[in-house]
């Protein structure tokens, strides 16, 4: 595949009209909101035994983050999800559900959580403008369940959660991080979960985002891998790629209403068209996963900037945008730990 091409040097390094525009030409629709770095789980291709949080006093307020979003939203932004952390431990969550909610501009409120806390949550989400949730279930055993997230009993729980969000009417997927020797022998289960319960389950590939830097290649199984899988029990059908979009979805051709999502992250990522930039807690933009860059709105917004001022801090942010994985696997760069996704929310 082609490298993206670089705009001309002599451009300004920002977009000159009112939109989110790296320097290689592509545009962010999609917001990722990271409300917290704190969670309950301990996964273990995610979150080391014991994480430094960071300071209450550094992360975002909520009008802190819904001003921020409103810029965002006036440079093209269109749909949002939260992530974190887990997001559901941050204390009243539904409140800053209403206040984007509010924001007229924005096509659709998502959200990302390991589903602990989904069974209690879910109705007063839905009732303030949530529109789907994605949750993470790395294993439909129990044992496994607690030991891949390393808590105690919380697998119904989850399941409870899943079940609950269906009822109050949030739209449902399924995140399922396949790592090699752990839970790859799942897959199918995984699919069945999806032809049966007309649910849309997503494969994602590990990758490097550890906190406890167990990330190897050999535990990478790869997204074709998991697709022949399937494909050997359920005959799939290809869906058109949505723009921007990480996954590769399959309807199944008979009988449900349940989808297949690859997101092959490592083995054939999309940097291409991705259209996302990212908001940490503690107010960086982060405009690539897979690059360390991260620039800090804290100074602007808690130092009196105005919105002109952040809005042009942020483009020249995401003007720096970097080519992305697709670009480092092809210049044979080593892919190594880069950030933990606790930190990020994916
Ligand atoms: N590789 C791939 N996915 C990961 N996630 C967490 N850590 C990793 C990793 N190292 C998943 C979470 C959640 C989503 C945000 O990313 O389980 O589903
Ligand atoms: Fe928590 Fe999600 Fe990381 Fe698991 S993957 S430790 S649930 S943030």
């Amino acid at each position: 595949m082609i490298g993206l091409i670089k705009g001309p040097s002599t451009h300004k390094g920002y977009s000159e009209d009112n939109s989110l525009m790296d320097s290689f030409g592509r545009r962010a629709s999609k917001l990722r909101i990271s409300v917290t770095d704190r969670c309950n789980f301990r996964c273990d291709f995610c979150m080391p035994l014991n994480p430094v949080w960071l300071p209450h006093s550094e992360i975002l307020t909520y009008e802190e983050i819904t001003r921020i979003t409103k810029i965002l939203v006036n440079l093209g932004i269109r749909k949002v999800r939260l992530s974190g952390g887990e997001p559901l431990v941050r204390k009243d969550l539904e409140i800053l559900v209403n206040m984007l909610n509010k924001i007229y501009e924005i096509e659709s409120i998502s959200m990302t959580t390991n589903g602990a806390l989904l069974e209690e949550k879910a109705r007063v989400l839905k009732d303030n403008g949530l529109k789907s949730v994605t949750i993470s279930l790395h294993s439909l055993k129990p044992e496994l369940y607690d030991s891949i997230t390393r808590t105690k009993n919380m697998f119904y729980k989850v399941l409870r959660g899943i079940e609950e969000a269906k009822r109050v009417g949030l739209k449902v997927k399924i995140n399922c991080v396949v790592t090699r020797n752990c839970n790859d022998n799942e897959v199918l289960d995984f699919a069945k979960l999806a032809y049966e319960g007309n649910i849309n389950v997503r494969f994602i590939e590990y990758m490097p985002f550890d906190g406890n830097k167990l990330w190897d290649i050999e535990k990478v199984v790869s997204g074709d891998e998991i697709l022949e899988r399937i494909k050997s029990h359920y005959p799939l059908v290809k869906l058109p790629r949505e723009h921007g979009s990480t996954a590769e979805n399959y309807a199944f051709k008979d009988g449900s209403k349940g989808g297949i999502g690859i997101i092959s992250s490592i083995t054939k990522p999309f940097c291409k068209d991705c259209d996302r930039i990212r908001l940490k807690a503690d107010g960086k933009i982060v405009p690539c996963l897979f690059s360390n860059d991260e620039y800090d709105l804290k100074p602007l917004l808690r130092g009196g900037a105005s919105d002109e001022e952040i809005a042009q801090f942020i483009k020249e942010s995401f003007w720096k945008k970097s080519e992305g994985v697709e670009a480092m696997i092809k210049k044979n760069l080593v892919l190594k730990h880069i950030r933990s996704m606790y930190t990020i929310g994916g």
